[in-house]
């Protein structure tokens, strides 16, 4: 059952509030002109970035202060001129103010309640905490699927850093579906890193802080979302041919010459992006301060960086050399996919000529225009610096650590962990508690790359290695240590990029005090990967 936007509206009405999508300005300027949305062109950049804010509304802030509810249901919004997309979206009520997707704003330490509805007509669906540290039965993983019209609740402390996390749903064979027709948003967490960094800067959430979440997505005529994978894109994950920031097709930010700080969040199904900020073809350089697991030790000062699915990049860019009237552009540069055609030749019928634009995964494109506005009110800022240290790194104590091996490869165009599929009732893992485990987790040559994502626990990245005879990848140019680490590598992660050939070695402190047996899992964040079985359980007892 599809609901009309009608329909949508009183559904908000039933929880106390209306909860209205932004419309844009330009989806109400109908001037019948052909609208600009291929992202190779930087033409049309017309439509403001959605941003934030703490009014609600789609993306709102939301600080819990109490137990919550989280209404996972339909919905619509603008985001093509002039049409309504249906679109699946978290909802919550407080009070008189309604959220879509709301972006929740936590501080270390904060025990949360929250319950989660599925008003979903058919599937299952569960909200999984992407990089909270919590126990088994509160991280939402394939196991705890709920029915449509159940509800879950959910009750644990939050001991993460602060950080940039998210929640998406989690359901056994969904979640790529649901998370690609609009379910998913921030987790962030405050701690007292987070607050000096805020203050120093002068960062305001919403402002010059903006959290940004970087999405491709296929549309029809009618503006709805198309998921529909063939064969081939189970097999190498699929791809939209739109970008979406903030859920603003071909968007704009006006700036002041200050410093801004962007929370990337690629929140695509498959799609990895190579991020640089561009003035003419000259790229800027910007500071890396953190990412999956909250700061760094350091800004690392850069000019590109990977992001793969599931992955946040926590970034500066200094803009007070710049001037009114400059342009930049946040770009993806082009690079090498590594994703091995020849893997899928076999099957490969003759490809009917599609009309379809398509973009491949290492297209360059242009994702957010940033327009330099001459700053109103006082000057801001210019006796701030970008901060020498932003927080302590502990490196995992390996003095105990055990070794385990993780191969990733392909067959007969399915992918697997360790030879094997994911199955729902074995845990090919077993982890003592409080011990480390350094995993060795090896990408075949004839594969293509990999977000490797685990719940439950963050993880140190020790060492990136391409094997013998294994062709270089293009993270290799940025790495910034002997051990072939990149920026984006340093500090806590949950998720890691493994290129073809590559062995990336890392370090997992396996500590809790949860009662029992804790259960979760370990898959590759590219979607489709994941819900075709590219994922096993493992148990820490
Ligand atoms: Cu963000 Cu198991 O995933
Ligand atoms: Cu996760
Ligand atoms: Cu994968």
């Amino acid at each position: 059952m599809k609901l009309s936007r009608r329909d949508f509206i009183k559904l908000g009405a039933l929880t106390a509030a209306t909860a209205v999508l932004p419309t844009r300005a330009w989806a109400l300027m109908d001037n019948g002109g052909d609208f600009n949305l291929d992202p190779r062109d930087p033409g049309g950049f017309s439509s403001p970035l959605f941003k934030p804010g703490f009014n609600g509304g789609l993306l709102g802030f939301f600080e819990p202060r109490g137990p919550f509810m989280i209404n996972a249901t339909q919905g619509s919004a603008n985001i093509l001129p002039g049409k309504e997309s249906d679109l699946l979206i978290y909802q919550l009520a407080d009070g008189a103010k309604g959220y879509i997707n709301p972006i929740l704003k936590v501080k270390k330490g904060q025990r949360l309640n929250p319950v989660l509805k599925n008003s979903l007509s058919q599937q299952a669906t569960i909200i999984h905490w992407h990089g909270l540290i919590v126990d088994g039965k509160n991280d939402g993983g394939p196991a705890d699927g709920i029915s449509s019209g159940e509800t879950y609740q959910y009750d644990f402390t939050v001991r993460n850093r602060a950080g940039t996390y998210w929640y998406h749903p989690h359901p056994f064979g969904f979640t790529s579906e649901q998370a690609y027709k609009g379910l998913a948003s921030f987790f962030l967490v405050e701690d007292d890193d987070e607050i000096r960094l805020r203050r120093s800067l002068g960062l305001k959430l919403g402002e010059n802080d903006i959290p940004l979440v970087i999405q491709d997505k296929r549309f029809d005529e009618m503006g709805n979302l198309m998921y529909e994978p063939d064969e081939n894109e189970w097999f190498m994950g699929f791809l939209g041919d739109t970008i979406l920031a903030n859920l603003t097709v071909k968007p704009y930010l006006n700036v002041i010459p200050q410093v801004y700080r962007f929370r990337v969040l690629n929140g695509s199904n498959a799609r990895i992006y190579r991020l640089a900020f561009l003035k003419g073809a000259e790229k800027a350089a910007y500071y890396i301060i953190g990412n999956d697991g909250g700061f760094l030790d350091k800004p690392y000062r850069t000019n590109e960086a990977f992001i793969a699915p599931g992955e946040r990049m926590d970034i500066l860019l200094d803009l007070r050399n710049f001037r009114p009237g400059d342009e930049l552009f946040l770009k993806s540069l082009p690079f090498d996919p590594m994703d091995n055609e020849e893997m899928t030749e076999p099957m490969a019928e003759p490809m009917a000529a599609e009309p379809s634009m398509g973009l491949d995964n290492g297209e360059e494109f242009y994702i957010l225009k940033l327009n330099v506005k001459k700053s109103t009110g006082c000057q801001p800022s210019h006796h701030q610096r970008i901060p020498g240290v932003l927080s302590c790194i502990v490196p995992t104590d390996m003095s105990d650590a055990m070794m385990r091996e993780i191969t990733l490869s392909q067959a007969d165009m399915q992918w697997f962990i360790n030879g094997q599929k994911f199955d729902f009732n074995q845990f090919p893992i077993e982890v003592s508690r409080n011990t480390v485990e350094i995993w060795d987790i090896m990408n075949d040559m004839m594969s293509m790359p990999h977000p490797m994502h685990i719940h439950g626990f963050q993880f140190q990245v020790l060492e990136r290695m391409v094997m013998e005879g294994a062709m270089e990848n293009p993270g290799m140019d940025l790495a910034v240590d002997e051990m072939g680490r990149l920026p984006t590598d340093l500090g806590w992660k949950d998720t890691v990029l493994i290129w073809p050939g590559e062995k990336v070695k890392i370090a997992i402190d396996f500590s809790h005090n949860f009662q029992g047996e804790q259960r979760y899992v370990f898959h590759c964040h590219n979607l489709e990967h994941e819900d075709m079985g590219m994922m096993v359980n493992y148990r820490v007892a």
